[in-house]
């Protein structure tokens, strides 16, 4: 049987999902932090199921916490390392989709460098699929266990002001929590130079900033976004130095934001471009740790109903 009240197959984004489901996932969350800290993380509620890790892009905690989860449920994992040099896209990723589909997985836990290519390739398979972040479109799970985070530091998501502050016209990160935030009620700022702020963010409900002093005013999150030098087509930023000057996140920026502000940062750092080791490391005041530490929990969740889900689909011969 689906999920009552997660019937889809797939997570591809949080794009669409309502407050129910959101919560929902959430909640499942909640249960399977008591189990990680616990000293047996086992829980058999996917043994003999099988979750394939399909990376087409590095990955240091995502990847490791996909493979953690499905380990604990009691699930069979495959990692699958593609080496992206080596990969014609396209034609490839299809091929290798219906390649490992033939091997009746449960769900593939997709990542790839290109926005748009999870759901063509959960298009081709009859499994569940959950993007693992695809180009700078959507890094789902990474907006659930942030949510999850802070709904666990300030009891609640809405009404809290986040701002989310640096690259944010190459972040998934960011485009998943704009979805998820303004779903659940909060308060969304962006602050960014005028380079890396994307055309028509406005339009989604969020307020623009380009100076970090007005845009952290009064913030209840502040998340800190990685410079992705690796998505930059030519020169987005003058200089490291001259972006911590105005963008990075110090003390002195920081007092802008509520006293009791909580900071936030995806990983992986670029300490000294846009955050500060001080203020990253202060773990009253910083979740970074956490958030690694809940996206176990949160992976836990998603693979258990989108696998239950898959069973469902299957034995409905709903499947292409
Ligand atoms: C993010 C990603 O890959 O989109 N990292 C992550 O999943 N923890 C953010 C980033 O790479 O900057």
């Amino acid at each position: 049987m689906k999920d009552q009240v997660f019937p889809h197959r797939h997570l591809l984004g949080i794009e669409g999902l309502t407050p129910i489901e959101i919560n929902h996932l959430l909640d499942l969350s909640e249960r399977y932090i008591a189990v990680n800290r616990s000293s047996k993380k086992t829980n058999e509620s996917l043994k003999g199921r099988t979750i394939i890790n399909l990376f087409f892009e590095n990955s240091t905690r995502t990847r490791t916490s996909f493979e953690l989860a499905a380990l604990r449920l009691g699930a069979n994992v495959i990692n699958m390392q593609v080496e992206t040099s080596s990969v014609a896209k396209g034609e490839t990723l299809i091929d290798t989709a219906v390649t490992l589909n033939a091997m009746h997985p449960d769900v593939l836990a997709v990542r790839h460098s290109d926005s748009g290519a999870v759901k063509l390739l959960a298009d081709k398979v009859n499994c569940g699929v959950v993007n693992g972040g695809d180009g700078s479109h959507e890094h789902p799970t990474q907006a659930l266990l942030d949510a999850l985070t802070i709904r666990r530091r300030k009891g609640r998501l809405s009404g809290l002001i986040v701002a989310i502050c640096g690259d944010v016209l190459h972040s998934r990160v960011a485009r998943s929590n704009f979805y998820l935030l303004l779903t659940m009620g909060a308060r969304v700022r962006i602050i960014a130079p005028k380079t890396l702020i994307p055309s028509g963010v406005n339009r989604l409900g969020v307020e623009v900033f380009t100076d970090m002093s007005k845009g952290l005013k009064d913030a209840d999150i502040v998340m800190m976004l990685r410079v992705q030098n690796e998505r930059m087509k030519g020169s987005f930023i003058p200089s490291v130095r001259e972006y911590f000057r105005f963008f990075g996140l110090d003390r002195q920026k920081l007092a802008q934001a509520k006293p009791d502000a909580l900071i936030m940062h995806p990983g992986p750092m670029n300490r000294g471009t846009e955050i500060d080791s001080d203020v990253a490391d202060d773990f009253e005041r910083s979740a970074i740790r956490e958030q690694v530490e809940l996206g176990v929990a949160v992976r836990m969740a998603v693979l258990e109903v989108l696998a239950k889900n898959n069973m469902a689909f299957t034995s409905a011969g709903a499947g292409k």
